[in-house]
């Protein structure tokens, strides 16, 4: 017996009460709790019978609601896990004290992404509620380690290889161009992470009795990094960016179609400028160009007022987002070889390669060619209509510049491509201070979902 009425809007503001930061040891309570609420609910309003996985680092929750083993089986992905939630004074409200205001709830995990999984959730229980025998199966696939890299997952998806092989993956945890742009992501960037640490004298030195012969750390590594960008804005690896392979003309087209307002680009970022690469438009460089970014430096004396030292290491953490056919584990190695060729003087080095993901890019069925009678074809084909009708414009087909690295383990041990609903905005801050949820978006894009789901059950 599923129970009645599901109120898909507390159910978010209850999910996101549970402070589940991966990254945060201290923080286990919030990931048990996230874990005993999603399980209650896929229970009680999905119909599943909920595993929860356990894993080296935080457990995988997989709800099965089974059945005819004809009918078509949907794999919806999601993660219960959210990013730390500092700098705490910056929010107006507290993260985990979910807070509604002009239709927007705000709150840490609100937008990524306890919210858009819930609108699967929802429009999965609402559809039990009015047709108990739905002719769907569903597995719902929710990790809590998205946000730290997704180390454990793809070990577990090997694991029950048979099980979780559905028709294609379902999921909502990338953006919207806009509360009445709804898109419908054709890629997303991948990711190669690693840390250098430069390390100079044994210890801290007098930076006046020393000073002169000494290499500093800091210097080195401000030097090493001022050269990782030409003044083109170009990365100066040797052959990174030989395998991005050019956008097609239909995704640039579908990119300009959205408008070009950079100065409100700008606005919305509070930056006085753009740096975009040589070679692409300023939308461009986010959704076909590759990057190397610094995530953090560090070295030194951090404290207040002035010490006169000479460090003794200095690091920093560098990200690197990728694009087809650029491969992650590739990357890192090319990206280490040029850094440690470049090595200053009077320092030494240690490089440390923290995760790898490729790009993935996911043409819808109408734009590839293929057949559009399977379950896959009729979602995308729903998506597309529902969207017209709930939205009133139709869906945007964009790559994205954020990463969701599992996806191509999903394709790869699975062999199913997904099917990604934006339901946060550009400005919903995700993994920012006051990250919200529009509760428009969040109700039209149920919608679509709901319209998902019973194009996948018609055949
Ligand atoms: N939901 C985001 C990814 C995202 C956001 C894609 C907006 C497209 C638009 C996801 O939770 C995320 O933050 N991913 C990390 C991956 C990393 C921690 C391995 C990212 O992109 O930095
Ligand atoms: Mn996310
Ligand atoms: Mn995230």
């Amino acid at each position: 017996m599923l129970a009645a009425m599901f109120d898909a809007e507390k159910a978010v503001a209850d999910f996101v009460r549970f402070g589940s930061v991966s990254a945060d040891p201290s923080a286990k309570a919030g990931m048990d709790g996230a874990v005993r609420f999603l399980s209650e609910l896929l229970r009680r309003h999905c119909g599943c019978e909920v595993e929860v996985v356990p894993t080296p680092g935080h457990p995988v929750v997989i709800g099965r609601r089974g059945g005819d083993p004809a009918w078509p089986h949907v794999v919806v992905y999601g993660h219960y896990d959210v990013q730390p939630q500092d700098p705490l004074d910056e929010w107006n409200t507290p993260p985990f004290e979910p807070v509604v205001k002009n239709g927007f709830m705000y709150g840490r995990g609100t937008a990524d992404d306890k919210g858009p999984l819930m609108v699967h959730i929802a429009a999965f229980a609402k559809l039990l509620e009015a047709y108990p025998d739905f002719p769907v199966r569903a597995t719902f696939l929710v990790e809590g380690e998205e946000e730290v890299g997704s180390v454990n997952l793809a070990a577990v998806m090997e694991a029950k290889k048979e099980e979780l092989a559905g028709d294609f993956v379902l999921m909502s945890d990338t953006n919207n161009a806009g509360p009445d742009d709804a898109t419908i992501t054709t890629g997303l960037r991948g990711l190669a992470c690693l840390e250098v640490i430069l390390r100079g004298p044994k210890q801290d030195l007098h930076s006046g009795i020393n000073g002169g012969p000494v290499m500093n750390p800091i210097r080195a590594l401000a030097k090493l990094c001022a050269g990782l960008h030409d003044e083109k804005g170009r990365v100066t690896i040797p052959g990174f960016y030989d395998a991005v392979r050019p956008a097609l003309d239909w995704e640039k087209a579908e990119l300009a179609r959205m408008g070009d307002n950079v100065e409100a680009y700008k606005k919305l970022l509070g930056v006085p400028a753009f740096v975009t690469p040589e070679g692409y438009g300023v939308f461009e460089s986010r959704s076909f160009g590759p990057t190397l970014e610094y995530n953090g430096i560090t070295g030194g004396y951090q404290g207040p007022g002035s010490k006169t030292i000479i460090p003794a290491k200095a690091s920093v953490k560098i990200s690197c987002r990728l694009v087809p056919d650029q491969e992650g584990e590739a990357i890192l190695d090319l990206v280490d070889k040029a850094i440690r060729a470049r090595c200053p003087q009077g320092v030494t080095m240690e490089i440390i390669h923290h995760s790898a993901g490729d790009p993935y890019v996911v043409l819808p069925p109408h734009l590839s060619g293929e057949g559009l009678d399977s379950a896959k074809a009729r979602a995308f084909a729903a998506a597309d209509r529902e969207v017209r009708a709930s939205f009133g414009n139709p869906p945007h087909y964009l790559r994205e510049g954020g990463s969701v690295p599992i996806l191509s383990d999903i394709r790869r041990i699975l062999g199913m491509d997904a099917l990604m609903l934006g339901v946060a905005l550009p400005d919903s801050c995700m993994h920012s201070p006051n990250e919200n949820l529009s509760l428009e978006v969040f109700r039209r894009c149920t919608k679509v979902s709901e319209a998902i789901w019973k194009a996948v059950a018609r055949k």
